[in-house]
């Protein structure tokens, strides 16, 4: 039986203390610094020889440095004698240049980069599009975030209640809401001219005098949901509200939201950031732990530390 350790990169360091105690293992320390020039530089002092190690470190933003950091601790892991190295990646940037129009597959790219840099296995939660799945050459779990957030909601759902799919990419996961708590759908399909301008551009459903909850899967520039929640109110709905799983929340991102006219906000904390009075915080350590017990003890004996 191998022993599992976990060694926190430097995207989310309480995330990567909260999850090694929720899971009784022992966190092995890596110096993170960065030379003069810019380069990162990783030291891993504790041997990890024929050890299962669980790198904690999403790609939020920089998500360029986030990765390279990632594949850095992941070759110095891998030096250090580590067995099974599986990358705990909450958040994967990336996800949205998913198909080709000139550009790169970005994900699917992410993904052999971090093969490249000896990683075994990725757990994720909330894939931007299920179908990135596939663009992964080594096995990955892809945690759905419905069974952590459905509880902070389930109490608003009443008669006036209805779920809005910000745009057509988003329409199977709000389905999956609207399902578990039995509410109307709606969807909103959006144009995107640009890299963060996108414009709404039909309604599709009956939302008038309904309480409304958008729901996606990140929030950026906040830019979505803001468009989608002004043709939402435009078309009568009687309150605009919103869930998202990842708070990447760029500058301006909460400010456009609101002034859009959206009230209460409910997301996690995959990403790291301070607390925000208008922002309610689902914590995922808990139900990360589980999934990844689950997962390590389902996993071939090779790896199953747990
Ligand atoms: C895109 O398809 C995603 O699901 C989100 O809707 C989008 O990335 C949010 O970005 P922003 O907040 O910049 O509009």
């Amino acid at each position: 039986m191998h022993e599992t350790v976990l060694i926190s990169g430097d995207a989310h360091p309480r995330l990567g203390r909260d999850l090694a105690h929720a899971l009784g293992i022992v966190q092995i320390p890596a110096a993170i610094a960065a030379f003069a020039d810019g380069e990162t530089r990783i030291r891993i002092a504790d041997s990890l020889h024929g050890k299962h190690v669980l790198i904690v470190q999403g790609s939020a933003p920089p998500a360029n440095e986030r990765l390279m950091t990632l594949s850095l601790l992941a070759d110095a892991a891998r030096g250090a004698g580590a067995a099974h190295i599986c990358a705990v990646m909450p958040y994967f940037a990336y996800a949205r240049q998913d198909v080709r129009d000139g550009g790169p597959l970005s994900a699917a790219l992410a993904a052999r980069l971090l093969a490249a840099a000896s990683i075994d296995r990725v757990v994720t939660l909330e894939l931007h599009a299920a179908a990135l799945e596939s663009a992964f050459p080594m096995p990955m779990l892809n945690l759905r975030a419905d069974a952590l957030l459905l509880p902070a909601i389930e109490a608003w759902a009443r008669d006036d209640f209805a779920i809005v799919a910000p745009d057509a990419g988003g329409l199977k996961r709000a389905q999956r809401y609207a399902i578990a708590l039995k509410t109307p759908l709606a969807v909103v399909t959006k144009c995107r001219s640009a890299a963060d301008i996108s414009a709404a551009h039909a309604l599709l459903g009956d939302v008038k005098g309904r309480r409304c909850l958008i729901v996606d899967d990140m929030v950026s520039t906040g830019g979505t949901i803001a468009n989608a929640a002004a043709a939402l109110l435009t078309a009568g709905a009687a309150e605009v509200h919103a869930l998202f799983v990842h708070a990447v929340l760029a500058p301006g991102a909460l400010a456009r939201m609101r002034a859009a006219g959206v009230r209460r906000i409910v997301t996690t904390d995959s990403i790291a950031r301070d607390p925000h009075p208008d922002i309610e915080v689902v914590a995922i350590a808990r139900f990360l732990a589980q999934a990844l017990r689950r997962d390590m003890t389902s996993a071939p004996a090779a790896i199953n530390g747990l």
